[in-house]
């Protein structure tokens, strides 16, 4: 969702902020804006759409003020427009405030602070910050954001920037990330470290109800209280290459290639081949902990909840520990039972996913120990949570999730070993999960390789206007992840069901039109799938199969197959999701839409 960079050095701002911006283009937006301050005056300018209107708004502008920020919104409150953009100003167009994040009570000061003379000019929440500071402005900037953020209801992470105060940035925390960036002679503030990496690997994330207020030499951190904090700094270990897309045309083609390191990363250093044992060194608990963990509820979003869900069978099967999967959004309203016995983790890519957040936070209120499975390292479901573990698939870019669904399944797995190993678990079967885990990294390398034939495949089913997805057991969640990647890049209506739900219903849909995909693996419920195939095909339903390779009696049943390797059933997931990952991204190729930005979304969703 929306984005913010800031910057106070001693270059001149500009370049650095619209190639900030550029950076951020990934969380999704609908508008940009940038301002930067010079002897005494603003010079800001926002444009509605894409960041290229904005930088040939100001191609010629070539300010060359050494303090400046920049915002990409995505439409919360007030339509994306022009007007509604950041950065917004106070009344005398001396201070100037970016914003993520929601204000609550916006109205209710909005009418307080316009019976004091105050002029709006947006529609947006945000706007209320810059009034609000400037009512409360008595020459101190710090003084004045602290007291105005106490009156605030909601989230936020802000910057400000004040003409009588040239060379000061502050920003501020609560429940919307703001990383500080910190090079000799020069600072930075984004939303994550993405616009940072490029000047800087050495950062502060800001705790909630913290305030930074940066110059070119120097950096003060404090409470909104006005209490001294002395943050920690964090080495950020990625290389500004692999955000990047490296010669692929798009990131989700390049992160849909990254599938076989993500697993092999997840991996790394976790599992123990000659003891079949696993070891997640992060969650905090010790053996008999983990012993005593009677019941696991996962909390999560989207494809992170898919994943999830594939990780319920895995679990079950082989640590035999009860599973629920709840959607993080809804989890809240149905007053969960969390008891004695129950671990909750919490499943997300970017870690700033409100509804996890509040999921979570929720969790932790029922007295439950919370752990998270996450990407984005230093995100505040990573700091928040009691341990847990990251799953190191490195910077993911494109709004749809594709190798951190990998991690996030190979962590599963992972973690179904460490318990099962913990409780029931055969030494031989946990040598077996080992050995055949180590091979899956090569395995989805020979998925890819039939890149060319499923892009061709994707070509000639661009005309189809819905489909089925349709897996039983753990591939039910990949037949949901499939049709959710089709939908999010391709705009393609798309439905998944388990297998044997379609004659209960769905089934009346089928028809040479409405294509089937359908995941049946050579597992154990190959039999019973193959009858469900048989009753689409004799109602004349069009389908692809993904299917082991080697199973030539397939071919005869469905239109087109894609093959993959065999593995334990368990594990089958962790190959199938491939070939949907890829056909969701080569039919949106072929539909002209923008893959790694598709309309409506944001790729870390920071509102409720
Ligand atoms: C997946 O392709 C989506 N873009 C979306 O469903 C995503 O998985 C969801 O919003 C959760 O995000 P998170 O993993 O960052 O928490």
């Amino acid at each position: 969702m929306c984005g913010i960079v800031g910057y106070v050095g001693k270059r001149p701002a500009q370049s650095i902020l619209l190639d900030g911006l550029k950076k951020l283009e990934y969380r999704g937006y609908d508008s940009a804006g940038i301002v930067v301050c010079d002897k005494g005056q603003l010079h800001l300018e926002k444009t509605l759409g894409k960041i290229e209107n904005l930088e040939r708004a100001i191609k010629n502008k070539n300010w060359q003020s050494t303090l400046g920020m920049a915002h990409t919104r995505w439409a919360t409150h007030g339509k994306p427009s022009d007007r509604n953009a950041h950065p917004h100003t106070d009344c005398k167009g001396e201070l100037v405030i970016v914003h993520n994040g929601i204000i609550e009570n916006y109205q209710k000061l909005k009418q307080a602070l316009q019976k004091k003379g105050h002029q709006f000019k947006s529609e947006t929440d945000s706007e209320v910050i810059a009034h609000l500071i400037e009512e409360n402005y008595r020459g101190d900037l710090g003084a004045a954001v602290r007291q105005s953020l106490s009156r605030l209801e909601g989230t936020y992470g802000i910057a400000v920037i004040h003409v009588k105060h040239p060379d000061v940035l502050i920003a501020a925390r609560k429940g919307s990330p703001v990383v500080i960036g910190l090079k000799e002679n020069e600072h930075f503030v984004a939303s994550d470290v993405t616009p940072l990496v490029s000047h800087t690997k050495d950062v502060i994330y800001l705790e909630d109800g913290e305030i930074a207020e940066i110059t070119p030499s120097s950096y003060h951190i404090s409470t909104i209280n006005n209490e001294k904090r002395e943050p920690a700094i964090n080495h950020v270990e990625w290389e500004i290459a692999e955000a990047e897309k490296q010669g692929y045309d798009h990131y989700m083609l390049k992160e849909i290639f990254e599938e076989p390191d993500a697993a092999r990363n997840a991996m790394l250093g976790r599992v123990i081949p000659e003891e079949g044992l696993a070891h997640l060194g992060g969650l905090n608990m010790n053996d008999d902990e983990m012993r005593e963990v009677k019941r696991i509820v996962i909390v999560a979003c989207g494809s992170a909840l898919y994943a999830a869900r594939a990780g319920e069978y895995m679990i079950e099967k082989y640590a035999d520990i009860p599973v629920e999967v709840e959607y993080a959004s809804e989890f809240r309203y149905r007053d969960p039972v969390i008891d004695q016995g129950t671990l909750v983790f919490a499943i997300s890519q970017s870690g700033e996913t409100a509804d996890t957040l509040a999921a979570m936070k929720e969790a932790k209120r029922k007295g439950a120990r919370v752990l998270g499975i996450v990407n984005v390292v230093g995100s505040t479901i990573a700091r928040e949570s009691d341990g847990g573990t990251y799953i190191h698939a490195g910077p993911e870019i494109g709004v749809a999730s594709t190798k951190a669904f990998t991690g996030q399944l190979t962590i599963l797995a992972i973690l179904a070993l460490q318990f099962g190993r913990l409780k029931n678990m055969p030494f031989s079967t946990g040598q077996k999960l080992v050995k055949e885990l180590k091979t899956i990294p090569q395995k989805i390398e020979s998925i890819l390789e039939q890149d060319k034939a499923i892009k061709q495949l994707a070509e000639s089913y661009a005309q189809y206007k819905n489909f089925f997805f349709l897996g039983r057991g753990a591939n039910y969640p990949i037949a949901l992840e499939g049709a959710l990647k089709l939908k999010e890049v391709s705009y393609v209506h798309a439905e998944a069901y388990p297998m044997a739900e379609l004659k209960h219903g769905p089934i009346a849909l089928i028809d040479r039109n409405f294509p089937s995909f359908v995941i049946v693996p050579k597992d154990s419920y190959y039999e019973k799938n193959i009858s469900n195939v048989q009753e689409i095909k004799a109602r004349d339903g069009r389908m692809i199969a993904v299917a082991t390779k080697g199973d030539s009696n397939i071919s005869n049943l469905v239109d087109e197959v894609i093959y993959v390797p065999k593995t334990l059933d368990l594990l089958i997931p962790l190959l199938t999701v491939v070939p949907l990952h890829l056909f969701a991204y080569h039919l949106a190729v072929a539909l002209k839409r923008d893959v790694d930005k598709p309309r409506n979304l944001a790729k870390s969703v920071t509102v409720e």
